[in-house]
């Protein structure tokens, strides 16, 4: 295969090049790919100034990625398994299709998209569980140029309505229902409720999946099976520019609602193949799997478009690691001899926890590359990894990325570059991260720990966010000139290995899914009886970081006290989903606050680790009080 690093002595090589000349870096990898017409210049880049960002690669080529997925694989792959699904019950039977069936079922569906008036340019919804349809109406998207933003099937309704109004979807794709391990949720009328408020939207398709009864309401729901009947396979791909959007994906930050990342065609797809084949060493017949959800950006690159672009064999899975057993993951990985394998450390520490015989009773031996992504990996977990799972031989490859990033950024090779662990190590070539102090200045040497930025733009990285440009400067760009800024913290040691020690920001990775705090607050503070909240993250066994709520109430009588937790957990999972339920809610009669009225956050993040022996500075205060009160009600021990 092209464009592959096979030695350490060529990554440095490789590595070098890329920053001497990033241009002759990036397009001679852009040429192996296929181009209508291939582009006039490489790269146009400012992190300053007029309209910043203003990023382009591949500045007027023209292409559609998924001629770059069919097109030019159907020549070799036509008959090799593009996919395989593994459904939620394993008495079920698993889906394995083709490039060659695939490739129908996409364009197919891509017919029926034009058929109920899907042009380029409209944005299409998303709300599918991991069932074949999901990249299926992705690929559909692409094929005709209509750009999708996949909301997770976790999301509640509100969240839901939230990111169809902000990009103004005119179609939701959807099913009448998801399994997820024992349960099923009713996936359609999670979308009936979120169209209420959603004017644009003209068209529901719905998959017909659990078969469980729906509101059917045939002036705009259409049936996924009808949109397609006796609809022609046949279809040309729209002519796209490489700088069109393929994709919005939104993501939490410190302040605000989500926003929309935008990934533009050519760019994305250049880094999506060039990381995937790179950092998993993906050789001809492996099989891959990468246990993300395609609701997140993971299950977007790794499963969909690294893999398919790379023409290899990718695994879906639709159920969870701990259902019917917590052997499933072992399973999969034993029936299907999977190669490579990607998961979250949150995944690894959950089945720690059910001791090793789940995993050593199966045949793990067509495991090569082991990998981990979405938050940091501790080193037990990475060990357990490393000895249970890897048989104490199989490299680790841990990840660095970010939705925003488009795709893997720091890691090791596997077999390439050495492992440590907790370390993602060396940046991929092509990626100029540097470390800055709290002023900007940069740390030079190793040995230096700081706030993670990059300071040279890859082809994978975020273009806008969807409607508003100057909320990706103010995001990314504002605080350190001329730099982006990934929100990280992180260590370069002694040999120049990088550790990420998670999020300088409001932002809390729990088991690897970014949750703002801003976002939680104004959830809770949506129940009748609460006045102010305030949350933070604080360390948990299994999710990483859990979601700690300080919380203001009216007068509450005391039986309203009893129900009034639940009630809140509630809350959150109806305006945002189950995954921002708060894990801790203490009632408080206030909030460390300073005397200017801002809530002093280090405090109450200091008291969810545990630690109140330094505080700090406690004086400005308002009401000084009030720490020793939260103190001693903590919902967690805490030292004094
Ligand atoms: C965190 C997921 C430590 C980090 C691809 C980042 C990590 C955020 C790692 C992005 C890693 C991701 N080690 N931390 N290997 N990978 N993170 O946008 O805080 O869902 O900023 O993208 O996850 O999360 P996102």
């Amino acid at each position: 295969m092209t464009n592959k690093i096979t030695s350490l002595a060529d990554y440095l090589q490789k590595y070098k090049e890329s920053v001497a000349d990033p241009e002759g870096f990036w397009a001679n990898i852009a040429e192996s790919h296929y181009w209508r017409k291939k582009w006039d210049q490489v790269l146009d880049w400012r992190f300053e100034g007029k309209d910043a960002p203003h990023v382009k690669w591949f500045i007027n080529g023209k292409l559609n990625i998924t001629e770059n997925i069919f097109e030019r694989n159907m020549f070799m792959r036509k008959d090799q398994v593009a996919l395989i699904w593994e459904p939620n019950d394993p008495k079920e039977k698993e889906v394995r299709l083709t490039y060659g069936e695939l490739f129908d079922k996409v364009k197919q569906f891509a017919n029926g998209l034009l058929k109920i008036g899907v042009k380029k340019g409209d944005r299409v919804a998303i709300y599918l569980p991991m069932i074949p349809e999901l990249p299926v109406a992705m690929l559909a998207c692409a094929r005709i140029g209509a750009i999708h933003s996949i909301v997770f099937a976790g999301f509640s309704a509100s969240s839901l309505a939230d990111r169809i109004i902000d990009a103004s979807s005119n179609v939701v794709i959807t099913t009448d229902g998801a399994y997820r391990g024992a349960k099923s949720i009713p996936l359609k009328s999670v979308v009936d409720e979120a169209l209420k408020t959603c004017p644009t939207v003209k068209n529901t398709i719905v998959f017909k999946h659990t078969g469980e009864e729906i509101n059917f309401d045939a002036r705009h729901d259409i049936w996924w099976h009808d949109l397609i009947k006796g609809v022609s396979t046949e279809n040309t791909a729209e002519e796209m520019d490489a700088e069109d959007i393929l994709f919005i994906l939104y993501t939490s930050g410190s302040t605000g609602k989500p926003k929309g990342v935008v990934h533009t065609i050519g760019g994305y797809m250049v880094f999506a193949e060039y990381t995937f084949k790179n950092v998993f060493q993906y050789d001809d017949g492996d099989i891959f799997w990468c246990t993300a959800d395609i609701g997140w950006v993971t299950g977007h690159t790794y499963i969909v478009y690294g893999p398919l672009l790379t023409g290899a064999t990718s695994v879906m899975f639709e159920g969870v690691p701990t259902w019917p057993d917590a052997g499933r993951f072992w399973d999969v990985v034993d029936k299907y001899k999977v190669s490579q394998f990607y998961t979250a450390p949150t995944a690894i520490r959950a089945l720690v926890g059910h001791g090793d015989e789940w995993v050593t009773k199966h045949d793990l031996s067509s495991i090569k590359v082991l990998g981990t992504v979405g938050e940091p990996i501790n080193e037990e977990a990475w060990r357990w990894y490393h000895d249970i799972v890897g048989k104490g031989t199989r490299p680790i490859v841990d990840t660095w990325w970010q939705t925003e990033t488009g795709g893997i950024m720091i890691t090791p090779l596997a077999g390439i570059i050495p492992t440590k662990p907790s370390y993602a190590t060396l940046p991929l070539p092509g990626i100029q991260p540097i470390l800055v102090d709290q002023e900007g200045n940069e740390l030079k040497g190793n040995s230096v720990q700081g706030i993670l930025c990059i300071k040279f733009p890859w082809p994978g990285m975020i273009r806008t966010t969807y409607g508003d440009h100057k909320r990706c400067y103010e995001t990314y760009f504002s605080l350190y000139k001329g730099l982006y800024l990934t929100g990280d913290g992180a260590k370069r040691d002694e040999e120049g290995y990088y550790r990420i020690s998670g999020r300088i920001d409001d932002v809390i990775n729990v088991s690897g899914h970014r949750i703002g705090t801003a976002e939680v607050e104004d959830a809770i503070n949506q129940h009748p009886r609460v006045n102010e909240s305030a949350v933070v993250g604080y360390p948990h066994p299994i999710k990483g970081s859990g979601i700690y709520a300080y919380v203001i109430c009216d007068e509450l009588s005391d039986e309203e006290r009893d129900g009034i937790e639940d009630q809140i957990r509630e809350t959150v999972s109806k305006y945002i989903g189950p995954i921002a339920k708060p894990d801790l809610i203490q009632i408080v009669s206030g909030l460390p606050k300073t005397r200017s009225g801002k809530i002093m956050r280090r405090i109450l993040r200091k008291i969810g680790e545990g630690d109140a022996t330094n505080l700090g500075d406690t004086s400005t205060l308002l009401d000084p009080g009030i720490v020793e009160e939260i103190i001693s009600g903590a919902k967690v021990e805490v030292k004094r």
